[in-house]
């Protein structure tokens, strides 16, 4: 059983020059297989509502759905930190309300900091809950919560005005009591200089290799979906084929009767 590695040990990586190396996860299994390496960080996403719920956005999650997936992560792990996204309308009424969400999620999944979406706008939110004594991670660039504001996925701050504003809340967070931030597709110079200027630790996810970790999406890199092609995706396996296959093989040996066989019968 590994010794669960916490936030503040994560944050001396960066004087170290030891990369992060964190991963999404949602549930029983791919938690409990993810704590028998030595990843140093589960992010119980609010993505969950794309690759587990099957939605067309982040938007549709709800505090209690994280919670939910959260505890089933915790209690499946013993040794990366466990960071769980604060949903869309869970931090976003008021510091209070912010609070009282982060709060809740921490005290009933167990889950070791939360993330939350934005920049200057959510700088009073970001203080409250760290100074509750919760462990707070910033994201910025591509914020997936913001999809209706955006209007699409695609590479956020590539201009001079945009970047600007990002160097600028990362600078915000930090002051703000963050413990790291994760940089979600922009260009990878941005992410570097954003990495320079702070202590802490920037997790970049399509942020390039300056960032001072990396984050995917676990469904991403094992290949659920044949059609997905994101640029910043590496590819680590083809589970939609090796699911297809057994599914296929296994009907196949019912139809045809070779399933079960004496030794699979009582
Ligand atoms: O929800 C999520 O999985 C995320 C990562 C993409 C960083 O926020």
């Amino acid at each position: 059983m590994r010794k669960r590695i916490s936030v503040s040990d994560l944050m001396k990586y960066k004087s170290q020059g030891k990369k992060i190396t964190a991963l999404t996860a949602y549930s029983f299994y791919d938690a409990k297989i993810i704590d028998s390496t030595p990843l140093d960080m589960i992010l119980v996403g609010d993505s969950l509502g794309m690759v587990f719920q099957g939605c067309s956005s982040t938007i549709p999650v709800t505090v209690d759905h994280i919670i939910y997936h959260s505890r089933i992560v915790v209690q499946s792990t013993s040794g990366p930190v466990i960071v769980a996204d604060m949903p869309f309308g869970s931090f976003q009424i008021s510091p209070e309300k912010a609070v009282e969400n982060a709060l809740r999620i921490v005290k009933e999944s167990g889950c070791n900091a939360v993330k939350l979406e934005g920049g200057k706008n959510i700088i009073p939110a970001v203080e409250q809950i760290v100074g509750s004594g919760v462990p707070v991670y910033g994201h910025l660039g591509l914020t997936p919560q913001s999809i209706n504001q955006f209007g699409s996925y695609a590479l956020r701050a590539k201009h001079k005005e945009e970047a600007e504003t990002l160097k600028e809340d990362a600078l915000l967070l930090e002051k703000a009591g963050v413990s790291g931030i994760f940089l979600e597709k922009i260009p990878a110079d941005l992410a570097g200089e954003v990495s320079r200027s702070l202590c802490v630790p920037t997790i970049g996810i399509g942020a390039g290799a300056n960032c001072d970790g990396q984050v995917l999406v676990i469904t991403d890199i094992l290949g659920f979906d044949p059609e997905l092609k994101f640029r910043f995706v590496r590819k680590y396996a083809d589970l939609h084929s090796v699911i297809k296959n057994a599914v296929e093989n296994y009907i196949k040996d019912v139809v045809s009767g070779t399933f079960p066989n004496d030794s699979e019968s009582y």
